[in-house]
């Protein structure tokens, strides 16, 4: 079948062929089917030729491949990135009969150097078929750069928002709107946080707050290129938002992932404030997406991990995004290892048997008592019994590193394809330190301490890993580990 290939994801959406790249349109349909749509070149395996690629799904890991939900209509023209919304009150006009109208809000790039617009569409039928709207495009501002709308209602001036990024002017646009047709420019949000080359693909959302019950609200931009490890990154600013005005909570700039594959990320319209809320971004890197050795299988790109957010304020570099794999206990499989008390000990699993290829891992440093217990490391090694390829990583407690290095496999080489990542977490006094994952097949997500920190990384060995070492060393004698491993079920099968 389609996705059986050795570098083909088996827990991550991927398209069936073609070129992908960002998510697109993200919405909860009225029966609570999941919709994705995505950057999709059906006819190549590079970046280009862009129609709207649409797969749906109940569950965020198994998913249908739809049909192609938008299509340029002339030579030249393509259909980037942009976002849906439910129209229940039919503000739009379009959905006289019907609760459950779609509207999806996208960029036209008219061609190459050549202006950018955005465009709406309508779709009848829970968002499978759109029709453009014949009195396109619905915002244009003479501008080459200029893209990626991300619309939502809000609720308290009930009103319309869109959001759109001057790319190379480092502007974000609001915009407003009582029905999705006539929008009128309400405020600039500029030149904050790390800028890169472009700013591209914001999002704009309440996020819930660990330990209050007020939601804050979010706003999330990508930047390509120009990311501190080189190419495309997220990053994001907690703050305020009254209906036209975002204004960021401080000056700080920080970055969403500290791995190279996680860009343009998208959060799913229709969850409700107070809810986690649910992204996913693309895994990969503008550096080298068009060179990664997956056109052997007929396809380019696959989508992170579906991912559930929310806010903390809890340790003394103050906000961050908690983002972790979303409900990835429903994939479960076979539990490989169970061990509360490995102390300074390695666990080996051998899963060249484990058809899919797929593991979630994690090590729990607990009984951590006071700072002077913050001692040792947890890392882990996959490797292939058959070529000694391998991708590591680890977790050092006394100086909150974590690493990952994808160095060590030899299918892809090319100058920007750069192996090794780190950053710093900050214990947050709960007694326990921890590192968790997931790896599929070419793709590794790590995650620090449930969440608090990421990173995201695609790698291509030239035969498949098959055997995990996981190992503690130097952990203070009053504390201990609990590690388990489970295997994954392939969710394409
Ligand atoms: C981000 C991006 C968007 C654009 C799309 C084109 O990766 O460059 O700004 O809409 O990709 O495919």
């Amino acid at each position: 079948g389609y996705y059986a290939g050795p570098l083909r994801p088996q827990v991550h959406y991927s398209p069936p062929q073609g070129f992908m790249n960002d998510p697109n349109g993200m919405f909860i349909d009225v029966d609570g089917l999941y919709h994705l749509y995505y950057q999709f070149n059906p006819t190549g395996l590079v970046a280009g030729n862009v129609h709207w690629g649409h797969a749906t799904s109940e569950d965020l890991y198994t998913w249908t491949n739809q049909k192609i939900a938008l299509f340029p209509d002339r030579p030249g023209e393509q259909i980037f990135s942009g976002s849906a919304v439910l129209d229940p009150n039919n503000t739009s006009g379009f959905f006289p009969n019907q609760t459950n109208g779609v509207v999806a809000i996208y960029t036209l790039s008219t061609g190459s150097g050549q202006e950018q617009v955005q465009e709406i569409a309508y779709s009848y039928d829970n968002g499978y078929t759109f029709t453009k709207y014949a009195g396109n495009p619905v915002i244009s501002a003479g501008a080459k750069e200029f893209r990626d709308p991300k619309a939502f209602w809000h609720e308290e001036t009930e009103s319309w928002v869109v959001l759109v990024a001057f790319s190379q002017e480092f502007v974000i646009s609001i915009y407003t709107s009582p029905n999705l047709i006539d929008w009128t420019f309400a405020s600039n949000f500029s030149n904050a946080g790390l800028i890169g080359l472009q700013y591209e693909c914001p999002n704009l959302l309440q996020m819930p707050m660990e330990g209050s019950h007020e939601p804050m609200w979010l706003l999330y931009i990508s930047i390509n290129p120009g990311a501190p490890y080189g190419g495309s990154i997220g990053e994001y600013f907690p703050g305020h938002f009254n209906g036209t005005h975002f204004t960021a909570v401080d000056a700080v700039a920080r970055i969403a992932d500290f791995g190279k594959d996680n860009y343009a990320a998208q959060f799913f319209y229709g969850i409700p404030a107070n809810e986690n809320q649910i992204s996913i971004a693309w895994a990969s890197n503008w550096q080298y997406t068009n060179n990664v050795p997956t056109d052997s299988e007929n396809f380019r790109s696959v989508m992170s991990l579906p991912r559930y957010n929310y806010l903390t304020n809890a340790t003394r570099i103050g906000y961050q995004l908690v983002s972790v794999p979303y409900n990835i206990e429903s994939i479960f499989e076979a539990q490989l290892v169970s061990n509360d008390s490995l102390g300074n000990g390695t666990v080996f699993v051998d899963y060249s048997s484990i058809e899919s290829g797929a593991l979630y891992f994690e090590a729990n440093v607990t009984g951590l008592s006071d700072m002077a217990s913050l001692q040792g490391s947890v890392n882990f090694t996959f490797s292939s019994s058959v070529s000694g390829e391998s991708v590591r990583g680890g977790t050092d407690l006394l100086s909150g590193t974590t690493w990952v290095d994808r160095g060590e496999t030899r299918g892809f080489d090319n100058p920007y394809f750069t192996d090794k990542f780190s950053n710093s977490a900050v214990y947050d006094g709960s007694g326990l330190w921890r590192i968790s994952g997931v790896i599929d097949r070419s793709i590794i997500e790590v995650f620090v301490n449930g969440g608090e920190e990421s990173a995201t990384n695609t790698f291509y060995p030239n035969s498949p890993l098959d055997t995990m070492a996981l190992s503690a060393r130097g952990i203070n004698a009053t504390a201990d580990v609990a590690v388990a491993v489970w295997s994954l079920r392939s969710t394409w099968a």
